[in-house]
């Protein structure tokens, strides 16, 4: 089940037509003489140094999309379609794949991690485990990722407004720009599957938003403390925001098309019992 490749190339151009234009340097946007490390705290250390990690491990997603929508597929429509998806795949990693680096010169150039080789072998550490999206089937892998881009703009966005360091919180401003644009795609492209299949990706949809974990969530050591101390550095931070997010676009997708109002509604309803989530309505 793969989008008319019309529908994919207006995303794509869509996407593309902004990130062209929305261009940052790793190396000389930021002022890193003007870093206050005194300003930090460790908690705050703390969270760059694990949102270092989950930037970092970009090889392995996009190595995970390039073996999922291969240029050498076996049919020449399915090549063309993964074709036209590169242009955002590309583009799209060459952004996370500057968070990464941003994050890691931070890092070094506020003295957290002074010596660059080091900090590049504890990062390869993490970025040598197996990743994997955990889903195949393309709306499901662009849920996943739907989620996962919510989820780093909400956090950078909710950190941001407690960092007092001046140059880490222009970099989070950068940062949460990016992943809102990011998310911004994969909403169009999940609603386009809405539109373009009706209610047989619903329970598709589904089974991604109960499912969903944050990468490394299963090869980080000792990741579920560090996930709780990072998410209590972001007051406002909330762990099931993208999925409440998502089950509100549903819904407006549901208002617009009165014949699948009702599995949406069915949906949402399953979603919000087995993940104990007693409103939605507060979401924007
Ligand atoms: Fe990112
Ligand atoms: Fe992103």
């Amino acid at each position: 089940m793969q989008l008319p490749l019309e529908k994919l190339r207006q995303h794509v151009d869509n996407y593309n037509k902004l990130a062209d234009d929305a261009n940052w340097n790793r190396f000389k946007s930021l002022h890193w003489n003007e870093i206050r490390p005194e300003l930090l705290t460790q908690g705050q250390k703390d969270a760059v140094i694990f949102v270092t990690y989950v930037e970092d491990h970009l090889p392995g997603y996009f190595a995970e999309y390039q073996s999922l929508f291969p240029i050498t597929a076996e049919g020449m429509k399915e090549s063309i379609h993964n074709r036209e998806l590169f242009h955002f795949t590309v583009r799209w990693s060459l952004e996370e794949d500057r968070h990464a680096q941003a994050l890691a010169l931070y890092q070094f150039h506020s003295g957290m991690e002074p010596n660059r080789d080091l900090l590049e072998e504890k990062l390869i550490i993490e970025n040598r485990k197996p990743f994997s999206i955990g889903f195949s089937k393309p709306v499901q892998v662009f849920t996943y990722t739907l989620l996962q881009e919510k989820a780093t703009q909400l956090y950078y966005q909710s950190l941001s407004r407690v960092v007092k360091e001046p140059v880490l919180n222009r970099l989070l401003v950068y940062l949460t720009k990016d992943e809102s644009r990011h998310f911004g795609f994969f909403c169009e492209i999940v609603e386009s599957f809405l539109t373009t299949f009706g209610d047989e990706v619903i329970p598709l949809i589904e089974e991604v938003t109960l499912n969903y974990k944050m990468p490394l969530h299963n090869t980080m050591s000792d990741y579920r403390r560090k996930a709780i101390l990072m998410a209590r550095e972001a007051p406002g931070y909330d762990r099931m925001l993208p999925q409440k997010v998502l089950m509100r676009q549903l819904r407006r997708v549901g208002e617009r098309m009165s014949e699948i109002k009702k599995p949406i509604e069915e949906s949402i309803t399953r979603m919000m019992d087995s993940l104990r989530i007693g409103t939605i309505e507060d979401v924007v």
